[in-house]
């Protein structure tokens, strides 16, 4: 048996990982209360829903369609995307219709690395990020960014070598929650434009901001998509899709070509069904998006204070989108007397019975991630259960 290089440096999600071993806990009958997801917990609106049973039905999702997507869902995310970014000249051509936003990312990395070719990852980042950089001969370069957790020119500018080919942004930001302003992206756009990098913005939680926050995109500072921007996002969080694995790129036209020869040959189309939810998602009525919306801010605005007031969890700035809380615990390593963070996560899990994400699995130390895509109670009732497991260190 051989197993290829490429495939030994890869490291499993993270995020995945811990999710898989908290479902196995509460499959063994333990009441674990997983707050390792990075998934909404609602179904899918009903609309939605009905919409892929009639297209079922209606026989047309027995067959391939093309590799990029059916032209009215392509049509669809150009529509959205010009009229939510405020953008002219966008058409079908300018998007993809990918399997999952991870396929868009990963499309893109294959379209535009060559070997060697770096990429500036601003910390903490996406885990998934630097694992599809690599598989795409790329180099991921981690940024280390201040304690506002939002990267600066300067920042970048102390990792620019003569390799860096792009640098990726993602606002909402997953782990921390932070958005960039629009100030804080014209001083970004201004610096990748003087150096010629290429931009790819994760607008995956765009729609789900909180307490009066508004979502600005890199792209949106033109009037035009510049060509160095590749716009990534889907459905899966704003629609509570995924399951469905409906993602897109927005980019120039000539990328998406490239990027749809690569699809023909890697995915070939994304499920057809799955195409015709997402255009329902997309051009049907929007109520739910903003009952869900509404459920994680009452979410936030509940289990902010009571993270905060738990011995040795520090977390000065409230998060304003996405459903993550990003909390330092060097504090709790501290009380605790427990060495590392991976192991502070595997007590909570196995005495607490609460499950976290490991902040290390986005290249920062000393903190962890909490999803609040769990219901209102088992959050509350996740909170006590750190408390307690913090609270007997103390005595
Ligand atoms: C920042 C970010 N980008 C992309 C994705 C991938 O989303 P999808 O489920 O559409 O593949 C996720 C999912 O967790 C994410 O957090």
């Amino acid at each position: 048996m051989k197993i290829s290089q490429r495939a030994q440096q890869l490291q499993p999600s993270a995020t995945m990982k811990v999710s898989a071993q908290a479902k196995q806990m509460i499959a063994d009958g333990i009441d674990v209360i997983n707050l390792g997801i990075g998934e909404p917990d609602f179904e899918t609106p009903k609309n939605i829903e009905q919409a892929a049973i009639d297209a079922i039905k209606s026989g047309k999702t027995s067959f391939y369609t093309p590799a990029a997507g059916i032209l009215p869902l392509r049509t669809a995310v150009a529509d959205k995307t010009a009229s939510d970014y405020g953008l002219t000249d966008l058409s079908a051509q300018n998007v993809a219709i990918t399997t999952g936003a991870k396929m868009a990312l990963y499309s893109t990395f294959q379209t535009i690395l060559d070997p060697g070719d770096e990429v500036l990852l601003p910390e903490p980042y996406w885990v998934s990020y630097a694992e599809q950089i690599k598989l795409a001969g790329g180099v991921p370069v981690s940024v280390p960014v201040g304690a506002s957790f939002k990267v600066t020119p300067a920042d970048l500018a102390a990792k620019l070598t003569n390799k860096t080919v792009a640098f990726v942004l993602n606002s909402p930001e997953n782990p921390t929650g932070v958005i960039y302003d629009q100030q804080e992206l014209a001083a970004l756009n201004d610096w990748t434009k003087d150096h010629d990098i290429m931009v790819v913005t994760d607008d995956i939680y765009g729609q789900l901001v909180y307490n009066g926050a508004s979502f600005t995109s890199i792209a949106q500072l033109a009037d035009q998509l510049d060509p160095r921007i590749i716009i990534i996002s889907g459905g899966s969080k704003t629609y509570s899709m995924t399951g469905w694995r409906m993602g897109y790129v927005v980019a120039d036209e000539q990328l998406i070509s490239k990027i749809s020869a690569f699809l023909s040959h890697a995915t070939g189309n994304p499920t057809a069904v799955s195409q015709y939810a997402l255009l329902e998602a997309f051009t049907g009525n929007q109520d739910q998006v903003e009952v869900m919306r509404k459920a994680f801010e009452d979410r936030l605005n509940t289990i902010y204070p009571l993270l905060t007031a738990i011995p040795g969890f520090d977390l000065q700035v409230k998060p304003q989108g996405a459903f993550y809380l990003f909390p330092d615990v060097s504090g709790a390593l501290k009380i605790s007397d427990i060495a590392t963070t991976g192991e502070f996560v595997s007590r909570l899990l196995s005495e607490a019975h609460v499950a976290l994400v490991d902040g290390s699995a986005f290249g920062v130390k000393n903190h962890v991630r909490i999803s609040y895509a769990t219901d209102l109670d088992a959050l509350k009732t996740a909170m006590a259960r750190i408390n307690q497991f913090m609270v007997q260190f103390k005595d």
